[in-house]
């Protein structure tokens, strides 16, 4: 009835999500709903904006000044369905007092996996092998084909030993991997669970046979992987990134896996997204792409889209969220 819509908080969900996530929300919200699976164009975007309570948005929204300022004053509460926060200008929700949630954790393990799938694909040539196939490239078993490196005695590198990083770390106990080192900011305890060294950073591209990207994007790792970093990685390394494209210059790459600076490549993050089809890194044997599928099982997901759900509501009645961003 109208009275109880009246009361309701108005809240913008920026894209179609898992209906759970979308149930839980609409038994509390007015939803305003983008409901199809790409984004609003972004005049639409901030002109949905206007007066709402509470915004659940994707990483792929730009929560800056701009959009800030159209939503106004009324905005309590940002709620992004991702574990990564690049794309909100944090310090400026701060200073309006807007909440902010987001969604750690629960993709840990489905990112782990996706980053080992890409890992194995990358040095194992997969790319090469499944096109071999279909193109009747394949012709007898040889001695000396398709070969790559394998972990068996490998040392692994990991860039920001987080959540995921150590995830990541336990599922390659396993294969056999002679030495985890990782670096980032501090030192953790944790590792020592996982027998893992600190190395500062050009220590650890120097000496690593594979090298896995797990840092959030930053001011301090935007464009980390460069011509320095990738120079003095081993000409045989292999480099993963499942975290966000902005760490890497991808010319710099392009250049060092071009002139066999570097192994092999495999993103499942690139700058921009979608990565142009005529990008030069989808031309080379050594590089694999993929769309940014790390947490894209689908209960993850679903679990995604319920806590980011659940941190607007609690948002909105001025109760601790679940997880939320400081
Ligand atoms: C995130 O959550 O930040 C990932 O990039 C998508 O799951």
């Amino acid at each position: 009835n109208k009275m109880s819509t009246q009361n309701r908080p108005r809240v913008f969900i920026s894209r179609r999500i898992p209906e759970k996530g979308y149930a839980l929300i609409a038994s509390e919200c007015e939803i305003i709903s983008w409901n199809f699976d790409d984004p609003p164009p972004r005049n639409e975007y901030l002109s949905t904006v206007k007066g709402i309570n509470g915004l659940f948005c994707l990483l792929t929204d730009k929560i800056d000044v701009e959009l800030l300022n159209e939503a106004g004053p009324s905005l309590q509460v940002v709620s992004t369905m991702s574990v990564g926060y690049d794309h909100i200008d944090v310090m400026e929700c701060n200073k309006r007092n807007i909440l902010l949630g987001y969604t750690p954790g629960i993709l840990t393990n489905a990112t782990a996996e996706l980053t080992m799938a890409l890992l194995l694909a990358t040095s194992r040539r997969l790319k090469e092998g499944i096109r071999a196939v279909q193109t009747g490239e394949w012709g007898t078993w040889k001695p000396m084909w398709l070969c790559g490196p394998g972990l068996d005695g490998a040392t692994v590198g990991i860039v920001g030993l987080g959540r995921i990083g150590f995830a990541i770390a336990k599922c390659l106990k396993p294969f056999g991997v002679a030495k985890i080192v990782y670096s980032g900011r501090s030192e953790k305890e944790e590792a020592k669970e996982i027998n893992a060294e600190y190395k500062s950073f050009d220590e650890l591209l120097k000496i690593s046979d594979f090298v896995i990207a797990c840092c959030a994007l930053t001011s301090e790792t935007k464009e980390l992987f460069n011509r320095d970093a990738f120079k003095k990685m081993k000409p045989s390394a292999v480099f993963i990134n499942s975290s966000r494209g902005g760490i890497v210059n991808q010319d710099d790459l392009y250049k060092a896996l071009e002139s066999g600076e570097i192994g092999a490549a495999g993103l499942d993050v690139t700058s921009p997204e979608p990565l142009p089809v005529d990008s030069p890194l989808l031309k080379l044997d050594n590089c694999i792409v993929i769309p940014h599928i790390g947490s894209a099982t689908h209960s993850t997901r679903e679990a995604m889209a319920v806590l980011a759900a659940r941190n607007l509501l609690a948002g909105l009645k001025g109760l601790p969220m679940p997880c939320q961003l400081k």
